[in-house]
């Protein structure tokens, strides 16, 4: 039997970071479309006599989710489709606007692609501004790698959650795991062979200036055998930056860089961490640190996680950090609000911090972080969560006001998974200058987006159900590496210009 065959289950898990989630759930919402909406629109959405398909078709009243939510609501009554906003609540509408909206994409809940095969097309990939090739650098990878970093000698640095840092060669060769650098460890929550991690190593970036200082950034969830009083279950971990050395092959000259008391340490897994680390080239590093121990601390600016930390690169505290004269508060807050950003990128030409979070179900967004800024996790989304009830931080105690929430610059319902990203700025692919391409997980896509002024102005599907792609990067001469995350094995693959025909 396939590792992966429970993958529905524990996909499951793996998106909603901490709480178990069980399939009644997710069929909750497509009962509610069975018991009211299949009579006319038809059990598989194609439509039936009294009412139009819902899928496979443009929608008359307009696509997108507040638009079908829209159409639900209203109705037509006079064309044969009844107001169903006196019969179902908000939420439910919501719900099953969400659904309508996953079967339009194709994206089913709970399909989340790990074992979808894997081909990689050879044919030159035709788009809108340059023509590429995506070429295997590396298969045979743990199934569940979370990073890469390419290093200038053409080398690519990669971590695997529940193994550690390897170096792949040049020729695609995967090293053994380097001695002396922290190591991964599943555990918390087990399903079948699966094991969701407590102590998962993520992120690994170069710093800025590797080529001179040598420095090479890995986040992991840090574990502690002994923290019997904060956890019930067994060891206990919470995310740490640490910035070392490779000398000979061995990770040495290790610093600390963030790391926070063990009181802080929990049992919970470090799914929905995120980790992700990136520099601004003006001598701090940032570290994403989602929803560790559930969504109550995510608010509270004395816990850690649910955070973007901001840092000097060698861990010092910056002192224009937007809460460091707050007493109680993390000194390196830099933005709150966050359930599981899983991208992090500084964007050299406008100077701005970006990030990606997925949210429950529906919800992922693309933000633009603004120092001291409140991303709105658990008050506010355009996701449900996945039982249907709505993101309603009404309940938690927190005093907010809506208006100061900052709402994404691009909201993705249904969910893709959105994972990591760049904005490019190589020279293989000039026409990208300055645009982010943003990977998915469960969409399999990567899409390049073009902002301006904080706003989306144009959005290309780049690559269409590839894989789950967990990360990306640019290396060198400007080429973009793929990271693919597969149940036979995780891969490294790589986007060069396709070159133009003759005569073009
Ligand atoms: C009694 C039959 C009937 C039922 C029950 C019904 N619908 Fe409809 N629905 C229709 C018809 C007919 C239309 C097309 C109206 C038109 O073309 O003007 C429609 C239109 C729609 C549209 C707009 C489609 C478009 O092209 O933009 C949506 C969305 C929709 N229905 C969703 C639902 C959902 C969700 C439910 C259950 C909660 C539901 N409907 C229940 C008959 C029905």
């Amino acid at each position: 039997m396939s590792p992966f065959a429970i993958n529905r289950l524990a996909g499951c898990v793996l998106l909603l970071g901490i709480t178990a989630c069980g399939i009644e759930e997710v069929e909750g919402f497509e009962r509610l479309y069975h018991r009211h909406c299949a009579v006319c629109h038809g059990g598989d959405l194609q439509g039936a006599a009294q009412g139009t398909p819902l899928v496979g078709i443009d929608l008359g009243y307009g696509d997108g989710i507040d638009n079908i939510a829209r159409s639900i609501a209203a109705g037509m009554p006079d064309r044969g489709m009844p107001s169903w906003s006196e019969t179902l609540s908000e939420t439910e509408i919501r719900s099953v606007a969400i659904f309508i909206s996953e079967e339009r994409a194709n994206t089913t809940f709970g399909d989340f692609r790990i074992e979808t095969p894997l081909v990689v097309p050879t044919d030159a990939v035709r788009t809108s501004l340059h023509d590429f090739r995506l070429e295997l650098v590396a298969d045979g990878l743990d199934p569940l790698p979370y990073a890469i970093a390419p290093l200038p000698d053409g080398r690519i640095l990669l971590t695997e959650k529940m193994r550690g840092l390897t170096v792949v060669s040049a020729a695609g060769e995967q090293s053994e795991l380097v001695p002396g650098a922290p190591v991964g460890h599943g555990g918390a929550v087990q399903f079948g062979p699966l094991q969701y991690g407590n102590g998962w190593v993520l992120d690994v970036t170069l710093h800025p200036d590797y080529a001179d200082n040598r420095w090479i950034y890995l986040s992991y969830g840090d574990r502690c055998e002994d923290c019997a009083a904060q956890s019930r279950r067994g060891p206990a971990s919470m995310t740490k930056l640490v910035r070392g050395r490779l000398r000979d092959g061995t990770w040495t000259d290790q610093e600390t860089v963030f790391e926070v008391d063990k009181a802080f340490y929990n049992s919970a897994t470090d799914m929905a961490t995120g980790g992700r680390i990136c520099f601004d080239g003006a001598g701090h590093v940032f570290l994403s640190l989602g929803m560790k121990a559930g969504q109550r601390p995510v608010q509270r600016l004395d816990q850690p996680d649910g955070k973007i930390h901001r840092m000097r690169d060698d861990g010092r505290v910056p002192e224009d950090n937007p809460f460091v004269d707050q007493p109680d508060a993390f000194p390196t807050i830099w933005t709150l609000g966050h359930r599981s950003p899983h991208g992090l990128e500084f964007n050299p030409q406008t100077g701005e911090l970006w990030s990606t979070e997925m949210g429950p179900r529906g919800g992922d967004e693309i933000n633009r972080l603004i120092p001291g800024g409140n991303y709105g996790w658990p008050l506010t989304s355009k996701g449900v969560h996945y039982n249907g009830r709505p993101v309603d931080g009404r309940g938690l105690g927190v005093d907010f006001d809506p208006d100061d929430l900052e709402p994404p610059v691009v909201d993705l319902t249904p969910s893709v998974a959105v994972s990591s990203f760049v904005f490019y700025d190589g020279d293989a692919f000039p026409g990208w200058h300055h645009h982010a391409l943003v990977g998915s997980l469960k969409g399999s896509d990567l899409v390049r987006f073009v902002f301006e002024d904080g706003q989306e102005v144009e959005r290309e599907t780049l690559i269409e159900d590839l894989a789950r792609i967990r990360d990306i990067e640019t290396g060198p001469g400007g080429v973009i590496y793929l990271l693919l995350e597969h149940a036979s094995g995780g891969q490294i693959v790589r986007m060069t210009p396709e070159a133009e025909e003759a005569g073009a």
